[in-house]
């Protein structure tokens, strides 16, 4: 069976996207083939891929469409993709006119995930109705935290919501990792929020960080993650390891 990961906080440009892709990147060249589900009107993960939504997307899923349908081949063996188009900002208002709207998702993913190892869903930077049925349909919740001062005030706020969803919607989801993102090992203050987060979320919190990386900036204007655009960078190298912890805990 698949394990399903929501990539999710509420804050923006924290490193969600990056994440997603990233890591479904490596666990495929690991041999683990991996879903992206692209849950965000901006399309940062379907670009981020290389790829771009010309028929079907994610708003097909939700409108009762088959995965195995939606889900395509990338150009990376073992990974593939349900892109995002702007238009999947319509299903926000659609999936709260319907009494059972937050778990379409979930009834998606019921069927087509077998094949996978890992499904990411990519949510977007807000908790509304796209992110709900991400965490209504997801094993696990994976949380990206920028290495900056103002990380940390939105988590409190993001773990209640969590536990909200989990007791109404979804009792077995859980927290599957909380990632450092964006570290930059030469300041004080980075060293400050690691420590912060470790001391409050103990070991959810994986043990490898994501450094703040030019070529991890730049990989996705190439349309690739970074273990295709560099293999040998640092950015890449962290994923490589997260993933690898991801398989241990998984
Ligand atoms: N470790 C990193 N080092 C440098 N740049 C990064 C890193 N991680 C992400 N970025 C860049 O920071 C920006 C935000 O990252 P990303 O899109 O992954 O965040 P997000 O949480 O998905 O954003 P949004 O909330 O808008 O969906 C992007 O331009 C991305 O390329
Ligand atoms: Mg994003």
């Amino acid at each position: 069976m698949a394990k399903v990961y929501a990539v999710a906080n509420q804050k923006g440009g924290v490193g969600k996207t990056t994440t997603a892709i990233n890591l479904a990147a490596c666990l495929a060249e690991a041999g683990e083939p991996a879903l992206v589900i692209d849950l965000d009107p901006q399309a940062n993960a379907t670009s981020g891929l290389g790829e771009r939504a010309n028929g079907t997307s994610t708003y097909d899923l939700l409108d009762g469409a088959s995965l195995q349908e939606l889900a395509k081949p990338t150009k990376f063996p073992n990974l593939h993709l349900i892109p995002a188009k702007p238009d999947l900002a319509g299903a926000t208002v659609e999936l709260t006119q319907h009494s059972d709207g937050e778990t379409y998702l979930r009834q998606a993913l019921s069927t087509g995930t077998e094949k996978y190892s890992f499904v990411f869903l990519d949510c977007p930077p807000s908790f509304g109705p796209l992110t709900v049925n991400a965490l209504a349909a997801a094993d696990r919740v994976l949380i990206p935290v920028q290495a900056e001062y103002y990380a940390l005030e939105g988590l409190s706020q993001l773990v209640h919501s969590i536990n909200l969803v989990k007791a109404r919607l979804n009792p077995r989801l859980a927290v599957g990792g909380v990632l450092l993102t964006m570290v930059d090992g030469r300041t004080r203050l980075s060293a400050d929020v690691e420590a912060e987060v470790r001391k409050h979320f103990g070991e959810l919190v994986f043990t490898q960080t994501v450094p703040r990386s030019v070529r991890l900036a730049e990989a996705p204007s190439h349309g690739l993650p970074a273990i295709a655009y560099d293999r040998r960078s640092r950015g890449a190298d962290a994923y490589w390891k997260v993933a690898m912890e991801l398989v241990e805990r998984a």
